[in-house]
């Protein structure tokens, strides 16, 4: 599935994952960590990743605030490869640190299984066989709105709601928990019982579910993904 990839002796560790849209390759570190998919920032409790899709805390500036929640990662370690879902933040790490589930790094470390080893990285698509999943959070209602979006192959940059069949579409703000939300200052919910939902990837395309009920825990699939 990978091939070897070169990267130029230049790349920087300041270079974050904005500029891996472009298909930068970014040398970073990697470091074993223990499962904590339900324990992540990203608040993926209810989720099952993908089968080959392994668990990633990233780092310091690529975290930018949960808004990498859910996009791929493949890592390139000195024993192999490994597709990794972002699902954690590790703040007090370096920007290019990954604290990758031990799964992951076993199968990328080599011989040095206990250590921090170097890995070179980019986003990826996830390649999910599955349309996007967006799941409302516990107390979402017609008063307070809060979901979160699920399998989505690339980056979502954005997350808007119509409660117009889709005329008006209003930004929402991603909380650092992961969950999309009216923006402070606003009333939390759309006063309505069902919501149209357009969901943006970094690919520019828009991928709309046409009803999503405002009701807590309910999960609504998409008719397609990125
Ligand atoms: C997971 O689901 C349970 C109950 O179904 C709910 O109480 C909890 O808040 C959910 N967690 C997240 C992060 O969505």
């Amino acid at each position: 599935m990978h091939g070897s990839r070169l990267i130029p002796g230049s790349l920087a560790a300041v270079a974050g994952l904005a500029s891996l849209a472009n298909a930068d390759v970014i040398r970073g570190q990697a470091m074993l960590t223990g499962q904590v998919t339900t324990g992540g920032t990203c608040s993926f409790a209810n989720y099952t990743l993908p089968r080959d899709i392994y668990g990633v805390g990233i780092g310091g500036g690529n975290w930018a605030g949960g808004g990498k929640c859910g996009s791929c990662l493949d890592v390139f370690g000195p024993g192999g490869s490994a597709r990794v879902m972002i699902v954690d933040s590790c703040t007090s790490c370096a920007n290019n640190r990954l604290n990758l589930f031990s799964d992951a790094f076993r199968r990328i470390a080599g011989t040095d299984q206990g250590g921090i080893i170097d890995v070179e990285f980019d986003v990826v698509s996830c390649d999910i066989d599955e349309p996007i999943v967006v799941r409302n959070k516990v107390g979402t209602s017609r008063y307070h709105f809060s979901l979160q979006v699920l399998n989505a192959n690339l980056p979502i940059t954005a997350l808007h709601v119509s409660t117009d069949g889709g005329q008006n579409w209003e930004e929402t703000v991603r909380r650092e928990y992961n969950f999309f939300e009216r923006a402070t200052g606003q009333s939390g919910g759309f006063s309505a019982d069902r919501v149209m939902v357009r969901v943006s990837c970094s690919n520019g395309r828009r991928v709309i579910l046409p009803e999503v009920s405002a009701a807590e825990l309910v999960v609504t699939r998409a008719p397609t993904n990125c």
